[in-house]
């Protein structure tokens, strides 16, 4: 067995944390970590950095990033950022490193293209060149990301006037991503104005985002707060997610290229999450899932002024699944559409992908939805050859301006649902997922079809 991540909260002074140990698949979340104190802490301003908001400060993060390299056989390093207004391009993360943003201290990405380079794209998608992001990882182990609350403002209003004329040569970047690495924290920060997705890992282990604010304007086109990509050991929550599209997305790939790196997502744990997408869906999966998605248990979920509650997105030619989710405690206000489970959503990436791909989403419990100021309870248009199996709705009142629930191609059990779902969601409950996750968070719904 692996050891549970145990944390303690050591606060003596700033130069925190350090993670030791893997988690315990079985209770993600739930897990307390161990963060020492990084044994050697240096401050940003002793790289020649100006917390102005003006002066340029890559260099002094590369070489800042360059110099603490050198502890990472010895316990590590604290990258330390003041109050202040940090302006800077792009620059590299190391292992055994923590990033820590002080009350006051903002980390401004810079606005000038020309302080972007380029990276090829990611082999699970296949196409297009992309702009580096703002704060990279690849190949780490033991990074923590963290503060007093301190703020990256990605300062988007440029990348999302460009995206929408259509101008944009390449991929908008990410505020973090994190490519291959494991044991990874990020918490206690603010993020604000992302170009377009906040914090992207993939290809990860043992990921924990907590106490996380993430806000964008709602009319932020196409702009995602969380996305876990082809990553396991995910742990989200104590979070307040509002953005202009997805708040949290799960993904693994783009066709034929997420089919041939065939790394799913898995394992990963939601929790407690306030979240708010005008345009876009509190959690979705897909609908980019070539490499399959699951083993995802959600719990304790607001989602308000939303277009979509919960989303499965897919469509013929991604191939991988989603199944084994199980998503309970939810309180949806002003909802479009509570539930969404779309078979035929998603472009391609190009035309080479192959049209027998078809995608399974099957073992799906949704528990204890409540919710006020709904458009329509439920929408499942599920694929002919490849039906939707085994959705199960238990305990979900939703109180709807139209009655109906769209059902095509799909197949279940309901138990006490109002209002009442469609036929294809009234089968034998031998069909349903014998839910309650694999995180033992939700007793009540573990076993709840047990037979
Ligand atoms: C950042 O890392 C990438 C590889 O992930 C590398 O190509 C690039 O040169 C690095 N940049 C700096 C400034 O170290
Ligand atoms: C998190 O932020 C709170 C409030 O700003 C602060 O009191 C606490 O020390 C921070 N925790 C860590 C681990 O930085
Ligand atoms: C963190 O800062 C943001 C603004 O930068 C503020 O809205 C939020 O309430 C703060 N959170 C905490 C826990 O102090
Ligand atoms: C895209 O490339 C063209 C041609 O090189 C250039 O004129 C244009 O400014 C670029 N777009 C943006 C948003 O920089
Ligand atoms: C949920 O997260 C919030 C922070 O966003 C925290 O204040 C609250 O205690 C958490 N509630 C539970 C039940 O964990
Ligand atoms: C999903 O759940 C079923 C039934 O509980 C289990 O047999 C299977 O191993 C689980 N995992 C995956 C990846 O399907
Ligand atoms: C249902 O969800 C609500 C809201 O998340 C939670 O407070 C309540 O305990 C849940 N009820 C059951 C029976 O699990
Ligand atoms: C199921 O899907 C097939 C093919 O997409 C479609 O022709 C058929 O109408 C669908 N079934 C229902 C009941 O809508």
């Amino acid at each position: 067995m692996k050891m549970p991540v145990a944390l303690v909260w050591l606060l003596a002074f700033t130069n925190v944390l350090l993670i030791r140990g893997e988690s315990n698949d079985a209770t993600i979340c739930k897990d307390h970590f161990m963060l020492d104190p990084r044994p050697h802490s240096v401050s940003i301003l002793e790289f020649g950095a100006v917390g102005d908001g003006k002066y340029l400060n890559t260099l002094a993060f590369q070489n800042a990033i360059f110099y603490l390299k050198s502890f990472a056989d010895k316990g590590g390093a604290q990258l330390y950022v003041p109050p202040g207004k940090w302006l800077t391009g792009s620059f590299n993360l190391t292992s055994h490193l923590t990033l820590f943003l002080e009350k006051g201290a903002t980390i401004l990405a810079s606005p000038d293209q020309s302080h972007w380079d380029t990276v090829s794209s990611l082999p699970s998608y296949g196409r297009g060149k992309r702009y580096r992001s703002l704060i990279n990882g690849d190949n780490l182990l033991d990074v923590v990301i963290t503060g007093d609350n301190g703020t990256f403002d990605g300062q988007g209003a440029v990348w999302w006037e460009w995206f929408e004329s259509g101008t944009l040569n390449y991929s908008r970047p990410h505020i973090i991503e994190l490519v291959s690495s494991k044991n990874i924290l990020i918490s206690n920060l603010t993020f604000l104005n992302a170009p377009s997705v906040n914090i992207h890992p993939v290809y990860c282990s043992h990921v924990h985002i907590r106490k996380v604010l993430i806000e964008t304007t709602v009319d932020s086109p196409y702009v995602l707060g969380v996305v876990p990509d082809s990553s396991d050991n995910v742990c989200i929550q104590d979070s307040t997610i509002t953005v202009g599209h997805d708040t949290i997305s799960l993904k693994s790939g783009w066709d034929q290229y997420g089919i041939n790196y065939n790394r799913p997502t898995t394992n990963v744990h939601l929790r407690n999450l306030s979240l708010k997408s005008p345009t876009g869906a509190g959690i979705s999966f897909g609908s980019e899932m070539s490499g399959g998605i699951s083993d995802v248990t959600v719990e304790l979920l607001t989602i308000q002024s939303s277009h979509v509650g919960v989303a499965f997105r897919t469509t013929r030619g991604r191939g991988g699944y989603i199944r084994n989710i199980t998503i309970s405690g939810v309180i949806l206000s002003r909802v479009d559409t509570a539930i969404v489970a779309d078979g035929h959503t998603g472009s391609h990436a190009d035309d080479k992908y192959d049209r027998d791909a078809l995608p399974v989403v099957t073992r799906v419990l949704m528990r204890n939805f409540t919710g006020e100021g709904i458009g329509l309870a439920g929408k499942f248009t599920g694929i002919g050859e490849s039906p939707f199996t085994s959705i199960c709705l238990s305990d979900i009142h939703l109180q709807t301006s139209s009655e109906s629930w769209v059902c095509s191609n799909v197949s279940g059990f309901s138990d006490d649902v109002s209002p009442e779902p469609c036929q294809e969601l009234m089968s034998s409950p031998s069909s349903c997922f014998v839910g309650g996750g694999i995180y033992g968070g939700d007793t009540a719904a573990r076993g709840y079809y047990s037979w």
